[in-house]
C-alpha cells in the first residue's frame, strides 16, 4: 500500500515539475528536466502557492468580467484597445476616464468638448499603469479593476500591454514603456488629463521597468562633460558606457525623448537582478522564471538592465577626483546631480510589503538608499507597508463586493497623499 502511494505522489510531483519546465523553461531535452528531488519539490511548492492564491481572486474575477463586459460596455468610462507604438501595433492600451459633471463627453468619438479642453482647472493628473507578471505574464484586461479604482479616485488611467517574453525582450518592454508614456503625453488632454501631471505607476516587473526606462533617459541626456573633460570617466563604469555610447549614435533623435512625469509610484518592484536571480534560486524557480533570459542572461547584462546599479555606477563616476582639479571635480559632481535631477521625475514613491515572499523588501531599501546617497532623497519616499505581501498592491485596489481588503485604504491613502498634495 505505502510504496504505491509513494509512487503515485513521487509520479504526480514530478508531472507538474516537468510539465512547467517545458512550458515555461522552454525544456525540450530530457536532461533539461529536473531530477533532483529537492529542486521537484521547490517548484511544487511555488506551484501550488500561485494556484491557491489564484484561487482567492475568483470573486475578482467575477468582479472584473461584470465590469468590462456590463457596467462600461458602450459607455465613455473605458476607451479599450488604442494603438499607441506603431512599431508593434498588436500592443494596446485601455483609457480610463474619470466622470466629471464639468465634462461634456462626445460619446462617439470619445472625445472631450472644446469648451472642456481649453479649461486647464478641470484638467486632472494622469497615471501610466504598468503591470508586473514576471515579465512574460499579464495583460491590461486582468488589471482593469486597477484602472477602474484610479479612476473612481479622479485619475486617467492608460493601461498598456507591452511586449512579455518571449514575444519580447528587456528593450521591446522598455520601449513599448516609453511609447505609452509618450502617447499619454500627447492625447492625455482628449480624455481630460494634464499633461503636466503625468505619473507613471508600476507593479512587481512593471515597477522595474518603470525604473529602468525613466533612468535611461534621463541618464542619456546628462551631456557627457558633465562627466568630466575626458571621456575616461565613463569608460570606468561598463552600465554608462553603454548608455552614452547610444546616446551618441541617436543625438538628434530629440523627438524621442520622454516628457518630463511628474511622480513615479513603485510597488513591490525588483531593481538588481543579480541580487533578484539568487532569491530565485534559493526558491528554485530561476530556470522555470523567465527573467535571465530576459536580461541577456549574463552577469554584465544584469547589472545594465538593474536600476540599483545604474545608480551606483552614476554616483562612482560623477564623484572621481581629479586630483589635478579637485575644486572643479566637485563643481561637476554638484552640477551632475543637479541636472539629473531636473531631468528624473519631481517625486517618486517607493511602497513594498515586508511579508513579500516573491520580492525581498529589500529590493527596494537598497534602490531608495542609492537614490537617498545621490541626494534625491528628499524628492522620494519610501513607505514600508507591515504585513503587506507581494500581490496586495494591485489586487487590494481591485474593487469586489465580496470583500473588502486589507491594506486597500492605506494603499489608497499613500497614492492620494501622493498625487494631490502638492495641488493643496
Ligand atoms: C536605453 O534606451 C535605449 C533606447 O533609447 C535602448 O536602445 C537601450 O537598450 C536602453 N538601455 C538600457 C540599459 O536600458
Ligand atoms: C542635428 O540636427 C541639426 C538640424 O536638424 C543639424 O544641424 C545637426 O548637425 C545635427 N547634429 C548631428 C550630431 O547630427
Amino acid at each position: 500500500m505505502l510504496p504505491a502511494v509513494l509512487l503515485v505522489a513521487v509520479t504526480f510531483t514530478y508531472s507538474i515539475a516537468w510539465v512547467l519546465y517545458w512550458n515555461m523553461a522552454g525544456a525540450r531535452t530530457f536532461s533539461a528536466l529536473p531530477l533532483n528531488p529537492r529542486r521537484v519539490w521547490k517548484v511544487n511548492k511555488v506551484f501550488f502557492s500561485v494556484v491557491l492564491s489564484n484561487l482567492t481572486l475568483i470573486p475578482i474575477g467575477l468582479s472584473l468580467l461584470k465590469y468590462r463586459y456590463w457596467t462600461v460596455r458602450g459607455s465613455t468610462q473605458v476607451v479599450m484597445n488604442v494603438h499607441y507604438n506603431p512599431e508593434r501595433p498588436h500592443n494596446t492600451l485601455d483609457v480610463y476616464v474619470p466622470q466629471d459633471p464639468a465634462q461634456v463627453m462626445d460619446s462617439k468619438s470619445y472625445r472631450l468638448s472644446e469648451k472642456t479642453r481649453n479649461d486647464a482647472k478641470t484638467l486632472r493628473p494622469v497615471i501610466v499603469f504598468i503591470y508586473g507578471g514576471a515579465w512574460s505574464s499579464g495583460s491590461k484586461w486582468m488589471y482593469t479593476l486597477v484602472g477602474a479604482r484610479l479612476r473612481s479616485m479622479g485619475y486617467v488611467v492608460v493601461v498598456p500591454d507591452y511586449s512579455i517574453f518571449p514575444q519580447g525582450q528587456i528593450f521591446d518592454m522598455e520601449q513599448d514603456v516609453r511609447r505609452a508614456i509618450q502617447w499619454a503625453y500627447r492625447n492625455c488632454m482628449t480624455f481630460g488629463g494634464d499633461p503636466q501631471r503625468i505619473y507613471i505607476k508600476g507593479h512587481s516587473a512593471g515597477a522595474h521597468l518603470c525604473a529602468l526606462t525613466i533612468l535611461n533617459d534621463s541618464i542619456q541626456r546628462i551631456p557627457p562633460s558633465l562627466f568630466g573633460s575626458s571621456p575616461t570617466a565613463i569608460s570606468t563604469s561598463p552600465i554608462l558606457s553603454t548608455l552614452f555610447s547610444r546616446n551618441l549614435q541617436s543625438k538628434n533623435d530629440s523627438d524621442d525623448a520622454l516628457p518630463r512625469i511628474r511622480g513615479m509610484i513603485l510597488c513591490s518592484g525588483v531593481y538588481e537582478i543579480g541580487e533578484h536571480f539568487k532569491h530565485e534560486t534559493m526558491r528554485g524557480v530561476e530556470e522555470i522564471s523567465a527573467m535571465a533570459r530576459v536580461m541577456g542572461n549574463s552577469e554584465s547584462s544584469f547589472r545594465t538592465y538593474s536600476p540599483t546599479c545604474i545608480l551606483q555606477e552614476l554616483l562612482q563616476v560623477s564623484t572621481r577626483v581629479d586630483r589635478n582639479y579637485p575644486t572643479e571635480s566637485q563643481t561637476r559632481h554638484r552640477n551632475m546631480l543637479r541636472h539629473l535631477k531636473s531631468l528624473l521625475p519631481a517625486e517618486t514613491l517607493v511602497v513594498h510589503g515586508d511579508l513579500d515572499q516573491t520580492v525581498p523588501m529589500r529590493s527596494s531599501s537598497e534602490f531608495y538608499m542609492e537614490l537617498k546617497t545621490l541626494q534625491l532623497g528628499p524628492s522620494a519616499k519610501f513607505r514600508i507597508i507591515q504585513g503587506m505581501g507581494h500581490e496586495e498592491p494591485v489586487v487590494a485596489l481591485m474593487p469586489c463586493s465580496a470583500r473588502d481588503a486589507p491594506f486597500r485604504q492605506a494603499l489608497m491613502d499613500e497614492i492620494s497623499q501622493f498625487i494631490d498634495a502638492r495641488r493643496a
